[in-house]
């Protein structure tokens, strides 16, 4: 029988459990939850070992009681596929699957694993089986068929119903089933129940199953764990046992001394509170997109605007939208709401207006940046087809390694739709899988590749991790993240180091105005999101450069 195998991101393989690795795994875990309920310890399932699910896992095992001792034992469950069953054996030896800039994540996991052993993973269901709360991390998607069309797509409801499919089929009436993914508003009452309540009545249980839903609001970035741990959380249960045992668990494993918990009546408000906060995010980012236009057309700084409007206290949470806004949340989850509208709540009229536009603004907005590079091209009479481009920032945000639907990758898809070569280069990353593994990530048939021509190639394109070697005769540079070794970089020696002249654009407000002025005095071209007033710097320079020849000239 052939073997087969699952491989980390770094390319380390482990073989895909066979039939008879079930019964030793269980015997193995059997005997652990023996030892954990003796010492009085309440065993927490995390279905779901992904991004979220670690951290959570993490945060659960590493509390402790009143007394100071460890009160619960926690198993990360995941699924032995090829895609994700690397991270079980991972897990158990203390390693995080996941790379986190958190200096707190990577040694709370050895701890829990290695010595606290509060914390295993497995890859089989029948744990549920001795659970006394499942926590629910797996995904939700929202898979778009189009660009810019949010309304042209669907929820991928089936992982979670099958997950929750299989929990009710092993858990004991008394468990608690706290669903911490980010759903369709409605999910929690009328998809996640009545699944569970059907397989309830076929095994002979009568009780409801206790259902609740508390979202998670993690962050990536150096405070990954703290984002979980210690921020305030929104929760609500079925029934009031299922709110009560909620609140109750979470004031056990998260600082709700110093973040307070609000809990609220059903769990479509808490799932409603979700997919709101970010498709406000998501709102205020997007409604700059058309200003940030009107400053670039206008010779106006979007960036000193925004920090002027800023200092008034009731605008200060106004921000300088990058290339996209991307990260997992943002671009979705107003989606899951459109779709449950129609097909959890059976409405047929159009009554979201805003909360699409802006997700197809930000899903779009990307595309801005190769204009503007193919305009700076132009203006040095180069061409964008045939010329190098180096775009400085993978991730969608700055100073993590975290790409998933990053403004980047549109980037660089549509200047290589263009005819232009394209460099990458991250601090925080060493692989890029969108595009090294586009056949397969994040999934098969669903890479942005298939909404641009002449992508084949990019599956060669390699991080590059020397800065030096990358800018070396780059016909364009875009800054594309702010990430802190980006920001005050001396214009000489940038200019040094490419070995030409170069177009330069800004997408996140990165440059100052002594630098801009610096590119424009060294021959170079300059161009940015939002940024206007380099026309002015460039007049500026022209004209000195006008007068001093004028001097020169008259001297001679
Ligand atoms: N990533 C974020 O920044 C973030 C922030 C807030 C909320 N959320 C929400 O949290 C949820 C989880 O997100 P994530 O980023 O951890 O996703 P993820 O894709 O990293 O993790 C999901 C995990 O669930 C596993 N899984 C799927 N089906 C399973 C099954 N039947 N049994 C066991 N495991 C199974 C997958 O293999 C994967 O490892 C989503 O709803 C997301 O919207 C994410």
């Amino acid at each position: 029988m052939s073997v087969e195998y699952s491989v980390s991101p770094e390319g380390k393989r482990f073989a895909i459990p066979a039939p008879r690795d079930y019964k030793k795994e269980l015997d193995r875990l059997k005997k652990e939850i023996a030892k954990q309920k003796k010492l009085n310890r309440e065993i927490v399932v995390v279905m779901g070992v992904g991004f979220v699910g670690v951290a959570m896992a993490a945060v659960i095992a590493d509390t402790v009681d009143k007394k100071g001792k460890p009160g619960k034992f926690v198993i990360g469950m995941q699924r032995p596929s090829a895609r994700s069953f690397w991270k079980i054996p991972v897990l158990n030896k203390g390693i995080s699957p996941v790379i986190s800039e958190d200096q707190e994540l990577a040694p709370m996991i050895k701890r829990c694993v290695r010595d606290k052993k509060t914390l295993t993973a497995t890859f089989i269901y029948e744990v549920l089986s001795f659970a006394d709360v499942v926590v629910v991390d797996i995904q939700c998607d929202y898979i778009k068929e189009s660009i810019g069309d949010v309304h042209n797509g669907h929820a991928e409801m089936s992982p979670l119903e099958e997950s929750l499919a299989i929990i009710a089929e092993h858990i004991t009436p008394d468990a608690l089933v706290l669903i911490e993914t980010t759903v369709a508003p409605g999910t929690t009452e009328q998809i996640a129940y009545p699944i569970m309540k059907k397989i309830f009545q076929k095994r002979g249980i009568k009780k409801d199953p206790l259902l609740a839903h508390s979202f998670e609001r993690v962050m990536p970035g150096k405070n990954y764990v703290a984002s979980i741990r210690d921020f305030w959380r929104v929760c609500s249960g079925i029934n009031s046992e299922a709110r009560n045992r909620v609140s109750k668990f979470l004031k056990e494993v998260l600082n709700t001394k110093d973040y307070p918990l609000t809990v609220l009546d059903k769990p479509i408000e808490s799932e409603t509170a979700k997919i709101i906060e970010n498709s406000y995010r998501a709102t205020i980012l997007a409604f700059l997109d058309e200003w940030s236009l009107f400053a670039e057309r206008n010779g106006v700084d979007l960036v000193k605007v925004i920090k002027a409007i800023k200092v008034r206290p009731t605008h200060s949470n106004i921000i300088f939208p990058g290339p996209g806004i991307g990260g997992y949340c943002l671009p979705k989850d107003g989606g899951l709401g459109l779709w449950a509208y129609k097909h959890i709540h059976g409405f047929e009229d159009n009554i979201f207006k805003i909360t699409p536009l802006a997700i197809n603004v930000n899903d779009t907005r990307a595309l801005h940046v190769a204009q503007l590079t193919r305009d700076a091209l132009r203006n040095m009479s180069r061409p964008i087809a045939a010329a190098d481009i180096l775009v400085l920032g993978a991730s969608y945000r700055e100073d993590v390694g975290d790409t998933r639907y990053s403004g980047s990758e549109l980037i660089v898809r549509k200047l290589t739709e263009m005819g232009a070569e394209l460099k990458v280069h991250d601090p925080y990353l060493t692989h890029w899988w969108e595009l090294e593994k586009q056949e397969t990530y994040p999934k098969k048939g669903y890479s942005l590749a298939r909404f641009f021509h002449n992508q084949e190639k990019l599956s060669n394109l390699k991080i590059e991790t020397n800065l030096d070697k990358a800018l070396k005769g780059a016909d364009a540079i875009i800054f594309a993240v702010r990430h802190k070794q980006y920001l005050g970089i001396d214009p000489d020696e940038l200019i040094k180091k490419t070995g030409n002249t170069i177009a330069i654009i800004d997408c996140f407000g990165i440059l100052d105005d002594k630098e801009i002025r610096r590119y424009f005095e060294l021959g170079c071209e300059v161009k940015g999101l939002g940024r206007g007033h380099v026309r002015r710097i460039k007049d500026e320079v022209r004209m000195q450069k006008t007068v001093g020849k004028h001097r020169l000239d008259k001297k001679i």
